[in-house]
């Protein structure tokens, strides 16, 4: 009998140190109130998680349970009081996309604390993305843009495997084609319609007319207003005419309405000096070099602004009274957090209704756009990833005979205009410098189901 009270008066004064050592001071072990948060990044990966303890002083281990459901009734045999050392649990036994449950409990010696509040968390999986080549996938013409100095070696491998569409990412344009009056450059856009001749690519060309493009000395023209218009028909109808039958479809204009001031119209050189038709001559004119080929309009902002989209309908309506217009590009330039599917869907509808081709012409996803992260993480790789998949769902969704294409604006992520232009670090595209796949890719994919 004596032997069993001296137990329990020891049992008894271990429960009363365990209790007095919860509220005790830093000198003797504060362990958890039931506090562990993880970091912002809530999501576990492959390589584990870092849970982020508070109010915890000395502990020698923690105790961990994993369980698929909130309240701990069916614990992970492995994981049922895990002791592990540091505040990193290694989760490789468990399934990517799976959605579990963990608590803790913090450890000295005898004391063990009271267990912590619960975290649920989807494990993101970093294992390898599927590898499905784009184009096999899709039932639509897939885009990517290219340079005439990069189509060989990995670069051409991926548009080979990946793409049947290509557009000049900047080298069929009136800077580069017309650098100075009479003279005509034509040597990188003939080694672009040769990679796409000989490997049966649809060669999308961009753009005849765009302020942003517009060489310096037709910026600055020295003639007269109807010599100025004159020289822009010249250079439309040589341009079409060189690539006829080879060059299935032109956005005749890039850009035109205005951004934000209220004139419908953007006041570059070319209405300046030709009028508010300038637009209407140019269709007419590209038009007649090549019958066959798609004159797409194409502009940016065309989901976000919906006074931009009425302009851009707008513009449209006009062409299609005389036949000049065959498609509308929207360049999709966007981020993870927008536009909305709602306005991407207002884009597509307004252009079908239209009966006119769509061309989702120059999609990149920023996943940085508030430059708050400095390298991409999990669960921003996801974000981006489900953006890519609903557009492309809405994309996917679009009537066979006004779909054109789904054009990609650059294959890996240190080649996209979007790091200079906005001058800070980003991941806007499918493929990470070294050419693998990333979670944009496997989103693109997903949106093909
Ligand atoms: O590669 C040459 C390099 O060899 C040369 O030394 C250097 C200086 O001349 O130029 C380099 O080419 C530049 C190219 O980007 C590659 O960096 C061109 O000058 C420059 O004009 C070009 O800018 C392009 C821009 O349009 C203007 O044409 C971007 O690549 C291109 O991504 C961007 O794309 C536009 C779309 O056409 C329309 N929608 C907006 C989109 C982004 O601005």
């Amino acid at each position: 009998m004596k032997k069993i009270k001296i137990k329990q008066a020891l049992v008894l004064i271990c429960i009363s140190l365990f209790a007095l050592s919860c509220s005790k001071s830093d000198d003797e072990v504060e362990v958890i109130a039931g506090v562990p948060t993880a970091y912002s990044a809530v999501n576990l990966t492959d390589s584990g998680f870092t849970a982020n303890w508070t109010r915890v002083y000395r502990a020698d281990k923690y105790l961990v349970d994993v369980s698929t459901t909130a309240d701990f009734s069916t614990l992970i045999p492995s994981y049922n009081e895990l002791a592990v050392n540091a505040l990193t649990l290694d989760i490789s036994g468990l399934n990517a996309g799976a959605t579990y449950y963990y608590r803790v409990r913090a450890v000295r010696g005898a004391l063990i604390s009271v267990y912590s509040n619960v975290i649920a968390t989807e494990i993101i999986s970093t294992g390898p993305e599927p590898t499905t080549a784009l184009k096999e996938a899709a039932n639509f013409k897939v885009g990517m843009i290219v340079r005439s100095t990069a189509l060989t070696g990995q670069t051409s491998d991926i548009i080979l495997r990946e793409f049947d569409n290509i557009t000049s990412e900047y080298e069929m344009k009136m800077d580069k084609m017309y650098p100075s009056k009479g003279t005509y450059d034509f040597t990188a856009v003939d080694k672009i319609v040769k990679y796409a001749t000989d490997n049966k690519l649809n060669l999308h060309g961009h753009a005849l007319i765009w302020h942003n493009a517009t060489p310096d000395w037709v910026k600055n023209f020295t003639g007269t207003d109807a010599e100025f218009e004159i020289m822009v028909k010249e250079y439309i109808t040589t341009v079409v005419t060189r690539y006829k039958g080879k060059v299935k479809s032109w956005d005749v204009v890039n850009e035109a309405v205005d951004d934000g001031s209220g004139n419908p119209l953007r006041n570059s050189v070319f209405k300046q000096k030709m009028g508010d038709d300038y637009i209407k001559k140019c269709y007419q004119w590209a038009r007649a070099a090549d019958p066959d080929c798609k004159l797409f309009y194409n502009d940016y902002n065309f989901a976000s602004s919906t006074t931009k989209r009425a302009a851009i309908f707008k513009i449209a309506d006009a062409l299609k009274v005389d036949n000049l217009i065959d498609g509308l590009g929207a360049q999709m330039h966007i981020s993870y957090k927008g536009p909305a599917a709602s306005e991407i869907q207002a884009v597509v509808d307004g252009t079908v209704s239209r009966k006119l081709l769509m061309h989702f012409s120059e999609l990149d996803i920023q996943a940085n756009p508030d430059n708050d992260l400095k390298v991409l993480t999990p669960e921003r790789a996801i974000l981006q990833k489900n953006k890519y998949k609903e557009v492309v769902k809405i994309f996917n969704s679009i009537p066979t005979a006004n779909q054109y294409a789904l054009t990609v604006w650059g294959m890996r992520d240190s080649e996209s205009w979007l790091l200079d232009f906005w001058g800070h670090i980003d991941w806007p595209l499918m493929y990470n410098n070294d050419y693998s796949v990333k979670k944009a890719h496997t989103g693109f994919l997903e949106g093909l189901k």
